[in-house]
């Protein structure tokens, strides 16, 4: 599935961008979802929903062995579960000057990281349109979630809290060594896969086309990532809603209740 490099890369870099073995048919029926289910608010550059969505097309994906697979060995881990899902369409921002926003989703130590399994999650971005320069590429600060999870190694408050999903702007977060920003390119059919815990944000799309995105989230089955208490109820419901709607022999990925 992935090689010892990449894996190293995820651990050290933070980010990577990889083939997949979705077929362009799986990929163009899901594109097609998106524009279904994420129309242009007037006046929005980014239209998305996250957990609650069960179109056929988005729920192939997310069921694929590919992304379990990947999860485990990115995880070190025997067996993974579903954590959470989310569609994101950035739409072209005419006359808009090229920008980016900076943040981090996820709070967890460099012991988190290095533990087998890890305490940390396994991100995919499945890009459902080619992802250039000129097409809101994410943004991310490579290597930067190692001296912040060093950082919050340190902070004796922390301890029994994290891991955890908890979004914090860059002004937020300690004045550390930070890399600087790079672009994630890709293309469509391709996953970037990264940890969140690293600097990263979405740019203003300076382009024509609307670019598709479907994030799947995994995570190590004996590990519990904390999550705000409504993202955590939308949670539980979509496990239902994706046990429901899975085969038999796929249903596996979603943590029994
Ligand atoms: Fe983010």
């Amino acid at each position: 599935m992935i090689d010892e490099l990449q894996i190293q890369r995820f651990l050290d870099d933070g980010a990577f961008t990889m083939d997949t073995p979705i077929s362009m048919d799986r990929i163009t029926a899901a594109a097609e979802a998106l524009d279904r289910l994420l129309p242009q608010k007037e006046g929005r550059n980014r239209s998305s929903l996250t957990c609650n969505y069960d179109d056929p097309a988005l729920i192939d994906l997310i069921q694929d062995p590919f992304f379990e697979q990947v999860s485990c060995q990115l995880l070190d881990s025997k067996a993974v579960y579903f954590f959470q899902t989310a569609i994101i369409t950035a739409f072209p921002q005419p006359g808009v000057e090229f920008g980016f926003d900076q943040h981090v989703d996820l709070q967890y130590t460099l012991t988190d990281l290095e533990a087998s399994p890890r305490r940390v999650t396994s991100i995919f971005f499945l890009w459902l349109s080619d992802v250039a320069l000129d097409q809101a590429p994410m943004m991310y600060r490579p290597g930067s979630h190692r001296p912040l999870a060093a950082h919050w190694e340190t902070q004796a408050e922390l301890k029994g809290e994290i891991p955890r999903i908890i979004g914090i702007k860059l002004a937020d977060l300690p004045e550390l060594d930070y890399a600087e920003p790079q672009p994630l390119l890709a293309k469509a059919g391709q996953a970037s896969v990264l940890t969140t815990g690293m600097v990263h944000g979405a740019s203003v799309h300076t382009g024509d086309l609307p670019r598709k995105v479907l994030v799947i989230t995994f995570h190590a089955a004996d590990v519990t990532i904390g999550l705000p208490e409504v993202q955590e109820i939308a949670k539980r419901e979509y496990d239902a809603t994706l046990r429901k709607a899975l085969p038999q022999e796929r249903r596996h990925i979603v943590r029994p209740i």
